[in-house]
Order: C-alpha cells, then structure tokens, then sequence
C-alpha cells in the first residue's frame, strides 16, 4: 500500500480497497461464466482490521454460490506486515456478479461442483442471501 492510497494518519482509505476486492471478484466471475460480468450487489462487508502505508495486501476470491445468471463470490482480504511473520485477514465481503450476454442481457452460468462440507455449507448460505434478495425485489 501506498502513500497516495492512505489519509493524514496513514491508514489506507477503504474505497481503495473495496475496488481492488471489486477487481478480484469481477476476476473470478469472468473466469467461472466465461462471459461479462458486472457487479450486482455488496453484501457484509467487514473492516476486521486497519490497513496501513507499506503494509502487503493480498486479496482471494471464490465462487461459493450460484444462481441462474448470478454468481456469489466471497471475497477475503489478508494483510501483511513485511517487518513481522504472518498474515491477519483484514476485510470480508460477498459480492454478487451477475453474467451478461453478448447483448448485455443475464445469462446462465455453469452449476457449481461442490467438494467438501465447507463448500456445501458456504452454498447454502449464498442460497438463502439469494432468496432474501429475490424476496426484497
Ligand atoms: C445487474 C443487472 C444486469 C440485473 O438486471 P435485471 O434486469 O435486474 O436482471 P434480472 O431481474 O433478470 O436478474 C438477473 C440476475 O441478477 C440478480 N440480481 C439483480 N439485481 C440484483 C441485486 N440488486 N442483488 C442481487 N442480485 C441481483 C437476480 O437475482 C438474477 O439472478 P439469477 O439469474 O441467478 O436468478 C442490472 O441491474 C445492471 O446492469 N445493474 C448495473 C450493474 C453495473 O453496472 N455494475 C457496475 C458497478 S456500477
């Protein structure tokens, strides 16, 4: 991180990281559905810790649910101070992609194949975010 992404006392502003969080998981949505993708919705977005100038972001993305055309990724921010060892995770979030066609119109993506029982419970989570958002619509 860097000084021009910081305020007077040095913490990194959270937009600059919810953009990087934003490209990661436009990244990971294009990757899945092969298509355009744009970002839909923001969900629980969780500052845990402070970020500051010099410190090392690294930011990872997953698929964990999926709808028809909409795609739910998590999104996890880790920081690294490079004096000390180890990584803390710093921010959280789910972002919600949605896959367009080649006239900007939704689009389906592939089923997601689930594995282990932590990928089984974090679908189901997506499932009922998904079906609060329907719901509200
Ligand atoms: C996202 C967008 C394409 C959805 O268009 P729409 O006409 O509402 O499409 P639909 O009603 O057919 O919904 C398509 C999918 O998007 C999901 N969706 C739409 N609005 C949503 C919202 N606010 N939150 C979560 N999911 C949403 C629907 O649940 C649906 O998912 P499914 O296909 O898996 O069931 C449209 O609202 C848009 O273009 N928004 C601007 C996106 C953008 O420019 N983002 C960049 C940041 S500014």
């Amino acid at each position: 991180m860097m000084p021009h992404q910081a305020n007077v006392a040095g913490n990194i502003h959270g937009g600059e990281i919810i953009k990087l969080m934003d490209s990661t998981a436009y990244a990971t949505a294009r990757r899945y559905a092969r298509t355009n993708v744009v970002t839909a919705r923001v969900d629980e977005v969780e500052f845990h810790l402070p970020i500051f100038i010099g410190d090392l972001v690294i930011c990872t993305a997953q698929v964990v649910y999926v709808g028809n055309s909409s795609m739910e990724i998590v999104v996890i921010v880790e920081v690294e101070d490079l004096e000390t060892e180890g990584k803390k995770r710093a921010l959280t979030a789910f972002f919600t992609m949605i896959a367009l066609d080649k006239k900007g119109r939704p689009t389906k993506v592939p089923e997601l194949t689930l594995e282990t029982e932590e990928e089984k419970r974090a679908f189901e989570e997506g499932r009922l975010r998904y079906e609060r958002h329907k719901h509200k619509k």
